[in-house]
């Protein structure tokens, strides 16, 4: 369930090559990790997994298709929301899109990045840590088959991290195929089960991760 390859993919934009060649396959039940420099290709590789930009050539296979109801739930880099809306507010008014989570999945999404669903407080007062769990709580509000973080522990304190990695165990857990980006690879190794080292627009080296279990 919930697999996806990439074979051969490439985007050129204006005449580089952003990816190149990229040819992987990621599993439900996995956590991957996307590590490299600034300006490497993590958040371009991110995009093209979430169908957000088309591959110039090669192709991707989902296993568990868009079009047959599978659920994508992604951050890319500093979310926007409405300022002069809440935290509970901004998650409502995106959930009323695809209408997969109501009121009762916003609240738990909301608690769950540890913040409060009755904070009175628009989104324009949040903090940049409060903002990161709350593009966090609405990639994760609908239960997604396949889940992308761009940077998911940029901005939190100890307190944060923790609960946003023990989530996104969880969500490999009940099977969703899970894939985040982090120009550290400190940061991620202790989540993964395999890392793809990025390199211009490519994955440089690949390493599977044994141990993960010891050191949760
Ligand atoms: N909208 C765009 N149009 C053209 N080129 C772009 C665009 N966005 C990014 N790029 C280029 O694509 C390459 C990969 O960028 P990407 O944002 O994927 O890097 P990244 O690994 O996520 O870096 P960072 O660690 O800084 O987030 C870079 O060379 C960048 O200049
Ligand atoms: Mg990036």
């Amino acid at each position: 369930m919930n697999a996806i390859d990439l074979i051969g993919v490439s985007k050129m934009i204006k005449g580089s090559a952003v990816l190149q060649d990229i040819n992987l396959r990621m599993e439900g039940g996995k956590i991957y990790g996307l590590v490299g420099r600034n300006g490497s290709g993590k958040t371009m590789l991110l995009r093209m997994l979430a169908g957000l930009i088309r591959p110039t050539a090669g192709k991707i296979h989902y296993e568990n298709d868009l079009a047959d109801g599978a659920k994508i739930g992604i951050t890319i880099e500093n979310p926007l929301f409405y300022p002069a809306f809440t935290g509970y507010k901004n998650l409502m008014f995106l959930a009323n899109i695809n209408k997969y989570a109501g009121a009762a999945e916003v609240r738990r999404a909301l608690g769950e990045v540890g913040l409060d669903p009755d904070d009175p407080r628009v989104v324009r007062k949040y903090s940049l840590g409060m903002k990161q769990r709350l593009g966090i709580a609405q990639a994760l509000m609908e239960n997604p088959d396949y889940l992308f973080l761009d940077e998911p522990t940029n901005a939190l304190d100890e307190e944060g991290i923790d609960r946003i990695r023990n989530l996104i165990l969880r969500q490999a857990e009940r099977g969703a195929t899970v894939v985040v980006a982090s120009h550290s690879k400190e940061e991620i190794a202790v989540l993964c089960d395999k890392l793809y080292f990025m390199k211009k627009g490519r994955i440089a080296t690949e390493t599977e991760i044994t141990g993960k279990e010891v050191m949760r």
